[in-house]
């Protein structure tokens, strides 16, 4: 603990002596967002520290300054700033990146935290829904069931940012059946790096509307969506089905989950993950795989649909009934969010998601693989393949590979990263190509740039590259890893 504390006072203290006297850049901007009364968070102040503070830990940068603007001609006087004094400028909407990209991915950006352009406005007639890019999940779906009982399909966690989340993807609980979160933009308003405000969509300036739909971050700020929303379903099935199983077990369990997905049998309406981690945090021997979802409809459909791919499971054995998990609950769709939300499995240490950590305490690795394609999934038809600048949408397996410490814990000396990325070669080498990633999964190993962009938007980062020259050529919207020029 006294070690993790004096390592960031001694980092806090090194950004205070650089900007107070040596970083005249920094000055700049920050007189540059004065003078255009553009709000800020400046360094030094607890908003600033708070601001700054990534959701992954392990990967702290500094900022030169932050703008807080609560109105879009704010937002184009900072990316006016950041311009003319050649910072590089990113938005920040809920600041969940795993790469720390809401606060650059790396030292020294001009963040934009949008966290007061929150609004959610339901039209009463339409249903389309106005919603400022900084809101989060969980204040958004709590204005769209207040304002009309409607909902979008989008992540579990309501702590993430609308912004970073819809132009990158956004997968949940009504994936399988719905889509993915951007599938609902109609329509967006950006700023752009030369500080204009457009507005995206279908018809209204189409192609920079298909970069955001992907790989949004890396052509320019946006400000406001408008989502179609469908109506909340009457009822959800949320269903845990966990077993320890051994390696012969395993393998044999991950095929017959593996052909259950794949196959008709399972229905549109059942969306479905595993989640794989080290038997040893419940002091059993083997690997704990937590079959769980959701399922939109009665409890008597969801018995009739799970059954092949239960009864073929529970012949295995290994089922692990003492982890006392409710077999199934059918709750609305707001409590669905909520349950969903505190899966005990996924949150067992106090401040669990912070830290990744390695090898030397495997028990804390955690492994959600979400089926969110197959052939009765909309995915692949809800927008036509090559609709989106999202390029996995024939994707049966979406895989999230985590490695964590508890916030109070030493990093530890042998990173987790390596041992993570054996696993990845070994499919690769299987598959006999590199798979695709997911942006709003970020990993900073991938490497930067056209490395990075050929893994996240596979088949449309040439593209993208040639929309990047149009709406940003001088380069102000770059991380390590945006579309390159
Ligand atoms: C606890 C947790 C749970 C998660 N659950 C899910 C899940 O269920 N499903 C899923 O699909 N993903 C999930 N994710 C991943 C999540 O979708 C991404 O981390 C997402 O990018 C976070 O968006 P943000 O706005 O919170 O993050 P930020 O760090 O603020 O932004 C992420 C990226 O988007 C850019 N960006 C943000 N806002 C804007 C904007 N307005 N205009 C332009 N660029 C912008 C940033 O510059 C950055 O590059 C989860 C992540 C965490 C940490
Ligand atoms: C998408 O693919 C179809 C068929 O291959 C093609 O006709 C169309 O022009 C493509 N659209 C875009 C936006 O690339
Ligand atoms: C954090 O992890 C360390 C090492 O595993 C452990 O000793 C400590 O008790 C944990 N602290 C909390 C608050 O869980
Ligand atoms: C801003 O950039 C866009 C895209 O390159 C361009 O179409 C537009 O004319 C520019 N606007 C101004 C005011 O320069």
């Amino acid at each position: 603990m006294s070690q993790l504390f004096s390592t960031l006072f001694v980092l806090s203290l090194g950004a205070q002596r650089c900007l107070g006297h040596s970083d005249s850049r920094s000055e700049k901007v920050i007189q540059c967002l004065t003078t255009s009364n553009v709000p800020q968070a400046l360094p030094g102040t607890p908003e600033f520290a708070k601001s700054s503070s990534p959701h992954n830990l392990r990967l702290q940068f500094t900022p030169l300054a932050i703008a807080v603007p609560s109105t879009v001609s704010h937002v184009q006087a900072a990316v006016a700033c950041g311009r003319e004094h050649g910072v590089k400028v990113n938005a920040k909407s809920g600041g969940h990146s795993y790469g720390s990209h809401g606060i650059g991915g790396e030292n020294g950006h001009l963040v934009i935290d949008l966290k007061l352009l929150n609004e959610v406005v339901v039209d009463p007639c339409t249903h389309i829904a106005t919603v400022g890019s900084g809101a989060k999940l969980g204040n958004m779906a709590i204005a769209l069931d207040v304002q009309g009982k409607r909902s979008i399909p989008h992540g579990l966690c309501p702590k993430v940012g609308v912004g970073g989340h819809v132009l990158h993807g956004g997968w949940g609980y009504s994936t399988h059946n719905h889509g993915l979160f951007l599938d609902y933009l109609e329509e967006v308003q950006v700023v752009t790096a030369n500080s204009s405000v457009v507005t995206a969509s279908k018809t209204q300036n189409p192609d920079l509307f298909w970069a955001l739909r992907g790989a949004g971050m890396s052509f320019a700020i946006a400000t406001r969506f408008k989502f179609r929303t469908i109506p909340q379903p009457a009822e959800i099935q949320l269903f845990y089905i966990p077993f320890v199983w051994t390696l012969p077990q395993a393998k044999t369990g991950w095929r017959v989950f593996q052909d259950y997905v794949a196959s008709k049998a399972r229905p549109k309406e059942m969306n479905i993950r595993v989640v794989l981690s080290s038997g040893a945090w419940v002091g059993a021997e083997g690997t704990i795989f937590l079959f769980e979802g959701a399922y939109h409809g009665s409890k008597a459909d969801y018995e009739l649909f799970i059954q092949p791919f239960k009864d073929t499971a529970m012949a295995l054995g290994g089922f692990a009934d003492f982890l006392n998990y409710p077999d199934v609950t059918s709750v609305g769709y707001m409590d669905s969010l909520l349950y969903a939300n505190n899966n005990a499995l996924l949150y067992p240490l106090p401040d669990a998601e912070q830290l990744e950590s390695g090898p030397d305490d495997q028990i804390s690795w955690l492994w959600i693989v979400s089926a969110i394609g197959g052939p009765n999934s909309v995915m692949s038809t809800i927008s036509a393949p090559n609709s989106t600048s999202y390029s996995h949408r024939s994707s049966l397996f979406l895989w999230e590979l985590g490695d964590q410490v508890n916030a109070t814990s030493t990093y530890p000396s042998k990173a987790g990263i390596p041992w993570v990325n054996q696993f990845v070669d070994i499919v690769e080498r299987k598959e006999g190509k590199k798979l695709g990633m997911y942006y709003n999964y970020a990993d900073p190993t991938i490497g930067d740039h056209g490395a990075a962009g050929r893994r996240y938007w596979p088949g449309n980062y040439e593209r993208l590259v040639g929309l990047k020259k149009v709406w940003d050529e001088g380069g102000v919207f770059e991380n390590p890893q945006t579309v390159g020029r």
